[in-house]
């Protein structure tokens, strides 16, 4: 075992700790960042939103043609195949790695390939052959697939997002356990490639955290595709030879030829012996992190996934500049106003600040602005008129709390609505921007004019 000194060493290589990296390094520190695979980018470059967003412009595109074949445009049936959608998406994945790789290597971060693992406060070792002693650690270590029981994992029909992703098959038959962003866009992409779809969800509503009146749209728009069954648990999933039998706890026997279990991710804290360091963990195994992402230990600070929900790459590298600067000893503390979600499903579906449900539970008064599409000329000419946007705005301040949107390029659209939110706009503020007609921007503007009483594009209430 040989021991090297280090200045800052990042553990991950992911959005979070590649971004912790080049923000240490551009601040004038030593960098060493350890990744356990062959490249940079973690699971949201190489097994997550980039595959799969890749993948979802397939089933965009296929969807379009199918749609507008009522209304005078006609394509063949779509003729697929499946080595050339995933070299395309293999090359879009490689040019990032290797554009993240030069960005590396332009700004002299050492990358060391290997699994690092804490030994005491001051000591990181990577396998059994090199110990780091390190001045400052910055844990980027991301998340795994959950698993619950009663699943045969080890058959190769019984998928996680990554096996999804690989895209080395298009089963016939596919169920799906989890109604959340996973299993939804994953539905959307194999059902434009031709499976038939199953969801299973144990809770009553798709994608839980989103208000009921955003999802309406996308509920309407994918049952009459797939197969759902809401507030339904699976006892028992039996492999045999020909196929995968579900038993569901609603009387129900499902019959698939894969299977992808997408109910939520964990964090990867337990293997790194983190007591060894004094950093602290919550019950549910998140590393506990003040607005500096410091961890209980002073010089040890952790962000991204492995620190908790909401679990997306945009979190990760914003608290990742952050970590780096506190770390760098610069005033810096993580203190968002909103972290967009997005769910790239068909329609999309994006929501910032807090929702309806979060507004009652901590007591906030609001007043709401909510604008169908069917109204919107831009949505209706790109037959968009799917969706619906809504704003909330703080009774007593008139301030934006919150905002949702679904519909085409909702997750585009919730920007504006992230940028007001974090200005602290007001309704008027929002209403009163000129916004180009005809666009699904204006939807923003609109709502918050409804909020105001003062709509022209559709009946105040
Ligand atoms: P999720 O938390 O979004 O959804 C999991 C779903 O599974 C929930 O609806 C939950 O109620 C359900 N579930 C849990 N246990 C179940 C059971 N035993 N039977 C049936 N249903 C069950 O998690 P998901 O979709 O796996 O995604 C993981 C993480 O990745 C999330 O934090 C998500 O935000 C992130 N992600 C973000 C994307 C994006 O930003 N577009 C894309 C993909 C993932």
């Amino acid at each position: 075992m040989k021991t090297i000194e280090r200045d800052l060493v990042v553990l991950g290589g992911g959005p979070g700790g590649y971004t912790a990296a080049f923000r240490a390094a551009d601040l004038g520190r030593s960098v060493t960042l350890v990744e356990k695979e062959p490249v940079l980018g973690g699971v949201c470059l190489n097994v997550g939103c980039i595959p799969s967003k890749t993948l979802l412009h397939y089933s965009e595109v296929i969807e379009e043609t199918k749609e507008i074949a009522d209304l005078g445009l006609h394509f063949p049936p779509p003729a697929i195949d499946l080595e050339k959608i995933r070299a395309h998406k293999a090359k879009v994945v490689k040019g990032l790695n290797d554009g993240i790789a030069s960005l590396a290597k332009a700004r002299k971060v050492e990358v060391i390939q290997g699994v690092g693992t804490l030994k005491g406060a001051h000591e990181l070792l990577i396998g059994d052959d090199t110990a780091i002693q390190f001045k400052d650690l910055i844990i980027a270590t991301g998340s795994r697939p959950a698993r619950i029981p009663s699943i045969p994992y080890d058959d190769e029909r019984v998928w996680d997002s990554t096996d999804a992703l690989a895209l080395n098959e298009v089963p016939k038959r596919l169920a799906i356990i989890g109604a959340g962003i996973i299993g939804l866009e994953m539905a959307s992409i194999y059902h434009a490639l031709g499976s038939e779809i199953t969801i299973i969800e144990m809770l009553d509503s798709i994608i839980p955290p989103a208000d009921k009146d955003l999802k309406a749209p996308l509920l309407k728009a994918i049952k009459g595709k797939y197969q759902i069954h809401l507030s339904t648990k699976v006892e028992e999933v039996a492999a045999s030879e020909g196929e995968l039998t579900l038993k569901l706890d609603n009387g129900h026997t499902i019959a698939a030829d894969a299977l992808l279990v997408a109910v939520g991710r964990k964090p990867n804290s337990d293997s790194l012996n983190l007591e060894s360091a004094a950093v602290a963990v919550d019950r549910r195994g998140f590393i506990i992190v003040d607005e500096q992402l410091r961890t209980s230990a002073q010089h040890i600070f952790a962000i991204g996934d492995v620190t908790g929900d909401p679990m997306l790459a945009h979190r990760a590298s914003a608290q990742a500049k952050v970590a780096a600067e506190a770390a760098c000893r610069e005033k810096s503390a993580f203190l968002p106003l909103g972290i967009p979600s997005v769910a790239y499903t068909r329609p999309e579906i994006a929501w910032v600040g807090l929702t309806e449900t979060e507004a009652g539970e901590r007591g906030i008064e609001y007043t709401k602005g909510t604008f169908p599409w069917q109204a919107s000329s831009r949505a209706m000419s790109a037959l968009a008129a799917v969706g619906v946007t809504k704003a909330l705005f703080d009774k007593k301040t008139g301030r934006l709390i919150g905002a949702g949107i679904c519909g085409k390029n909702a997750g585009e659209l919730i920007a504006e609505a992230l940028l007001a939110l974090e200005m602290g706009a007001v309704s008027e503020d929002i209403a009163l921007s000129i916004h180009a007609h005809p666009t699904l921007s204006e939807t923003f503007a609109i709502a918050a004019e409804l909020a105001l009483g003062r709509a022209t594009d559709m009946l105040n209430r």
